[in-house]
């Protein structure tokens, strides 16, 4: 009888689910691609910051705004070093016992309770439900100064131009010297939604932001999908904003780094909801980076369709997408080309000399793996190593090319605020 209530107990609070990163929130994509080029970008500043923080004996206080279900704590203190070495296990550049404070803010109550469930029991972990649209809430003003402000995922996006360039000025008035201020947009120029492309830059525009991704493909069509406003920016935007909160608060807020993250991998390129040629790309690399999943590589193929009188989007996107398209399709071949029994490459293509520089170094990357790790006969080294890494070349491959101007599903801006 107590067997039976244990195990009804665990199903019914939903701990013996089938977990996948195939599909969901958390799908392999944001686990292994979105959260970690974030990290990667964030890596040089935050370690200055600990670095700086360290030999004054002080530890971290971080403020993340719109934490929505307090995803910001692990995304901070999953933030890896450089070059580790394959020896070391403790590959933080935040470790948790830096962190003094960490304040989430949200204005909506269910994810801040799905966040307190998540990370409550962590003593200097706090969440307060507060209304970010006038600035930073009271309470907020009221705390000690952060080291990082810091907001993911779009958050920005909920907001008008005054309503962020205050909100930016007041972060600028209540942070000590040197802190970081990460700000997070949806980008102007996605590929996913092409069919927006044409709403003049010089206007803010807020598209009609359906979450039907979070339904499988079968349901979406039927599902009562909810449609709220978000903004769509360009680097531009975002350097006007910053350059008025200056002027507002009186400090020097300094550019480290712009970066468009999931050109590639957005989560409407498998929703077609705004540009029906889409490759379906993000279910295609959760596949790659889930273990003893097998993926059809060609899947990954982009087969570009030009928005006729956006030269420059349609160059830039052709561009990425042939360097893609060339990465796997070399993968391809050096895969049928490679004889697992006795660990041969029998012929393998040329990498151009006039390739791009990320993409020669993928090509290599990727023969260097199959040849190193091919003849394997344990596991499915094919679906558990050589498609992941494959993930992470195209992960790569992005990240290098990528202009930091609004061309993915995100722009993100890090910025130093000197005072
Ligand atoms: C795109 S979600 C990002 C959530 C979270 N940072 C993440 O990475 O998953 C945007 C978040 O901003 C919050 N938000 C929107 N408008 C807000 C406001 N006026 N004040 C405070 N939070 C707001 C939403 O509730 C939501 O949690």
């Amino acid at each position: 009888m107590t067997e039976k209530k244990a195990y009804s107990q665990a199903a019914t609070t939903g701990k013996y689910d089938k977990s996948t990163g195939l599909l969901g929130k958390y799908d392999n994509v944001r686990k292994f691609w979105e959260d970690q080029v974030t990290g990667i970008f964030l890596r040089p500043p935050l370690s200055e910051l600990v670095k700086r923080k360290r030999q004054r004996l002080e530890r971290i206080r971080i403020l993340d705004l719109g934490c929505g279900s307090g995803d910001g704590y692990d995304l901070l203190t999953g933030v890896t070093t450089k070059d580790p070495g394959i020896y070391e296990y403790i590959t933080a550049a935040l470790t948790p016992d830096m962190v003094r404070e960490y304040v989430g803010v949200d204005i909506n109550e269910d994810l801040l309770s799905q966040a307190a469930s998540t990370y409550g029991h962590i003593p200097k972990v706090h969440f307060v439900c507060d209304d970010m649209s006038e600035g930073l809430p009271a309470a907020m003003v009221d705390e000690e100064p952060f080291d990082v402000y810091f907001t993911s995922f779009g958050t920005l996006s909920h907001f008008h131009h005054d309503q962020s360039v205050k909100l930016i000025a007041d972060i600028c008035k209540h942070a000590p010297d040197g802190a970081i201020f990460m700000g997070d947009w949806l980008g102007r120029y996605s590929y996913e939604w092409q069919e927006l492309w044409h709403h003049p830059a010089d206007k803010e525009y807020f598209m009609d932001y359906r979450i039907s991704y979070i339904y499988p493909n079968e349901e979406r069509d039927d599902a009562e999908v909810a449609v709220f406003p978000l903004r769509l920016v360009s680097q531009d935007e975002v350097r006007a904003m910053i350059k008025e909160a200056e002027k507002v608060s009186g400090t020097k807020i300094k550019p480290i780094i712009f970066f468009d993250r999931s050109i590639l991998i957005g989560r409407h390129m498998d929703t077609g909801d705004y540009n029906k040629n889409c490759p379906k790309l993000r279910r295609a690399v959760n596949s790659l980076f889930e273990s003893y999943v097998r993926t059809d590589l060609e899947s990954l193929l982009v087969d570009y369709v030009p928005r006729p009188g956006f030269d420059h989007l349609n160059n830039f996107f052709e561009m990425l997408f042939m360097c893609s398209n060339a990465l796997v399709k070399y993968t391809i071949s050096v895969l049928s080309q490679y004889d697992s029994q006795n660990g041969d490459l029998h012929s393998v293509d040329d990498v151009l000399p006039f390739y791009p520089d990320p993409l020669k170094e993928a090509m290599h990357s990727m023969r260097r793996v199959i040849e190193g790790v091919g003849w394997l006969k344990w596991g499915d080294v094919r679906a558990n190593v050589i498609e992941a890494q494959l993930g992470y070349c195209l992960r790569k491959l992005e990240m290098d090319i990528q202009p930091g101007k609004g061309m993915g599903h995100g722009l993100v801006g890090i910025f130093e605020i000197r005072k």
